[in-house]
């Protein structure tokens, strides 16, 4: 991929990698890029580098700008391999005067490279390097996404160097808010929020205020991952807050696995009693949707009804696996019901409750289990459940 001047002398010089689809459990079935960027000044900064399968396309793409021995500074916002794993192959070539990085940073650089003679200069929030027109001003995001995380800021440009906040695993050519398709560049923005930094939306909330009382003006916000905002920089800032407030709509979620498809009966009639109440319900097959689909669609619905089969004394695996990595994300609480159909044990429902009060979620009913296959009352029930559900969505505030 061919660079990109995002800022006079700014340069974009990262990977765009089509094939990736996965990301520890997260699917990112439209692929994702490692953004690079390379500041010539009088000092010459490389802010991150990408996933070390792509480390030769990061040095083509410098050496279209400058000789990349020209570099002096390497600063290293995030230590995540997929954006240091190239890091080794990169000081060979660059021999940097430093390494910059938080505190955090080193002790990662450390643990993952175990390279004591790197050129390690630690800075913290507030801390300020000048480079010769510019100045790098650093400030520590801890969690966002990992304890080593920190942005850049070069007020000169008014440029905010963000690592993983604000991106999207999304490979495209393009490279800016403005050439994209909006809707996508917005969906893509609240997967990528959702199945990575839902956990740490208080952090987040934090890191917005700290961020705002900094009184930082910026007209680009370039992350690590996708598409850089030059538009519209206060459209993705105010999606992050909205998100990391875990805001809802009134909208429930209706998801099952189903063994012989009377729990797939059971989820239609409780879809049918929330919409005969006015509320949007989305219906998902866990054997259809991925857990990270899931995810995407729990962030602003106030509901989630889950459905399972129970086989062998438990819930079916595709359940298990979603409840795993629901738990693992700590979603704020929602309001939430277990159903499903059975032949002798019928654990499962209970199963599922357990997983709510796990997850500090509201039970809004017991639970509804049904003896293979449902009857026409049973189904009744179902819709009753729907229904009810929706009565205490539309009157909970949020
Ligand atoms: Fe894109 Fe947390 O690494």
């Amino acid at each position: 991929m061919a660079t990109v001047e995002i800022k006079k002398n700014i340069y974009w010089v990262g990977a765009v990698d089509w094939n990736v689809r996965d990301f520890h459990g997260y699917a990112t079935p439209a692929g994702s890029t490692y953004n690079a960027y390379l500041v010539v000044d009088k000092k010459s900064v490389l802010f991150d580098t990408v996933k070390k399968p792509f480390a030769s396309e990061l040095v083509r793409n410098i050496r279209q700008v400058i000789d990349p021995e020209r570099i002096d500074y390497i600063v290293i916002n995030h230590v995540e391999p997929d954006h240091a794993s190239a890091l080794p192959e990169i000081v060979e070539v660059v021999k940097p005067e430093k390494i910059i990085c938080s505190s955090q940073g080193k002790k990662g650089l450390l643990a993952h490279f175990h390279r004591e003679d790197w050129p390690y200069e630690v800075v913290k929030t507030g801390d300020e390097i000048g480079i010769g027109e510019r100045t790098l001003r650093f400030v520590e995001t801890r969690m966002v996404h990992w304890p080593d995380s920190m942005f850049t800021y070069i007020p000169e440009d008014r440029l905010l160097i963000s690592q993983d906040g604000f991106g999207q695993h999304w490979a495209t050519s393009e490279r800016f808010d403005d050439e994209v398709d909006q809707s996508e560049l917005l969906y893509q923005s609240a997967r990528y929020y959702a199945n990575i930094l839902l956990p740490y939306s208080p952090v987040v909330q934090r890191l917005l205020a700290e961020v705002s009382a900094m009184g930082l003006e910026i007209d680009m916000i370039a992350p690590d991952h996708g598409i850089i905002w030059r538009s519209n920089p206060e459209k993705i800032l105010a999606a992050w807050d909205e998100w990391s407030r875990q805001v809802t709509k009134n909208k429930a979620l209706v998801v099952y696995d189903t063994m012989w498809h009377s729990t797939e009966m059971m989820a239609r009639a409780v879809a049918d009693g929330l919409q005969a109440e006015g509320v949007g319900a989305k219906v998902m097959d866990l054997a259809a949707f991925h857990r990270s689909d899931i995810i995407t669609e729990l962030l602003d619905s106030k509901a989630i009804l889950l459905g399972s089969s129970t086989l062998n004394n438990n819930m079916l695996p595709r359940m298990a696996d979603l409840l795993c990595y629901m738990k693992g994300l700590r979603p704020a609480p929602k309001l939430a019901a277990a159903f499903g159909s059975y032949g002798w044990g019928g654990e499962a429902v209970k199963l599922i409750n357990a997983a709510f009060e796990e997850m500090k979620f509201e039970i809004v009913d017991p639970g509804l289990r049904v003896n293979y296959v449902p009857a026409e009352e049973d189904l009744a029930k179902c819709t009753e459940l729907g229904k009810a559900t929706a009565r205490r969505i539309i009157e909970s505030r949020q």
